[in-house]
């Protein structure tokens, strides 16, 4: 048996005609640049995430930076975040100039300890940015500041009222586009307009710039696209968390060892990624490959150890918690379409590794 990390196209191909359908729409209106379908897809977006606003963007870094660049964060400031997380968390804060500054990671949730952030925030903090990470709602600490959450992998998992949520359209993400893609989500119209108005280079009307934007839209052929799959993003966490609730069941009925921690569940978790915390990580996960099981480590180096970051100053020690993380996350196959059998066979193969040693 194979079985893949994901598989987009088991979730794509039922949706094959209407998706070509809605992009021969596009060609035919010759309309690609923002218009009807991105107006449209925002409206649909914000309704279904229940904020008052959604603004499509060209990808979910994209949507960090612009939310960091409409809060005027600059050289000076001070960004309090997650050491574990992608990159991108990180990049557009440094991309501004601003010092991201980090707190550990809470070890059951993989997610910002709340008290450590708090902690971290000083005179010069201008954000914090909390990650959903994998699906997961962090917990926040009550700060000053405004709070821009790194949704990329967590769309529909509960909103904290923070200024904006950013989300990610990414192939693999919950909802995922043939592309790049992202969505600023906020309840803040005045935010909203200001993030719309920066990604279009500040312009309004056209070639008159208040603001220093880019270029931060969202294609036409992809908002297309994502209309198509939006109403179906539902039933695919719904079956992410079935899946997850299968893997307790059958990790239990197979006696996995106690070293092996399976994650934490919660009713809002929408596992963009089902993540356990294993021993001997990597020698695990050579054993899967030779089974032909997917697997991905997320994340292998915490973000204060990146050689891009060293000017920051940080220490192998600094955050232990994220460090362990580091050497101890690994992600299996969670995707909707995964089948019972597929599962038990990656469950068969992790108790075998722990019992035979090898
Ligand atoms: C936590 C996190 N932040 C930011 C991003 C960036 O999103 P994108 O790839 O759409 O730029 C991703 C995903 O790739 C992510 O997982």
């Amino acid at each position: 048996m194979r079985v893949p990390l994901l598989d987009v196209k088991a979730q794509n191909a039922p949706l094959r005609e209407s998706i070509l359908a809605a992009v021969a729409k596009v060609v035919d209106a010759g309309a690609f640049i923002l218009g009807p379908e991105v107006e449209a897809f925002e409206k649909e977006l914000a309704a279904r995430l229940g904020a008052r606003r959604a603004v499509g963007l060209s990808s979910g870094t994209d949507a960090l930076l612009v939310a960091l660049m409409a809060l005027g964060v600059r050289a000076g400031d001070e960004v309090v975040t997650t050491p574990f997380s992608f990159y991108a968390t990180v990049g557009c804060v440094a991309r501004l100039g601003a010092r991201p500054v980090f707190a550990d990671i809470d070890p059951k949730t993989f997610n910002l300890d709340p008290a450590a952030a708090a902690a971290a925030c000083g005179p010069r903090t201008r954000a914090l940015m909390p990650v959903h990470l994998f699906g997961r709602p962090a917990s926040l600490p009550a700060v000053p500041v405004p709070v821009v959450e790194d949704s990329a992998q967590s769309i529909g998992a509960c909103r904290l009222g923070g200024m904006a949520s950013c989300l990610s359209f990414f192939p693999s993400k919950n909802l995922g586009a043939m592309g790049d893609g992202g969505a600023l989500v906020t309840d803040d119209e005045a935010f909203a307009d200001k993030v719309a108005l920066l990604r279009a280079h500040g312009g309004k009307p056209k070639y008159v710039h208040h603001l220093v934007g880019g270029n931060f839209r969202l294609d036409a052929v992809q908002a297309a696209i994502l209309r198509v799959k939006l109403p179906h993003l539902a039933a695919w966490t719904a079956g992410r968390r079935r899946n997850a609730e299968r893997y307790r069941r059958l990790f239990a009925a197979a006696s996995l060892p106690g070293e092996v921690v399976l994650p934490e569940d919660t009713p809002a978790h929408i596992y963009n990624q089902f993540v356990i915390r294993a021993p001997r990580r990597d020698a695990l996960r050579e054993h899967l490959r030779k089974h032909e099981i997917g697997t991905e480590v997320y994340y292998p180096l915490a973000l204060h150890l990146q050689p891009c970051f060293a000017d920051l100053g940080y220490r192998p020690g600094a955050f232990p918690a994220a460090e362990r993380a580091t050497a101890e996350a690994l992600a299996l196959p969670i995707y909707a379409e995964l089948g019972e059998e597929q599962q038990s066979y990656v469950v068969e193969k992790i108790v075998a590794f722990y019992r035979e040693g090898s």
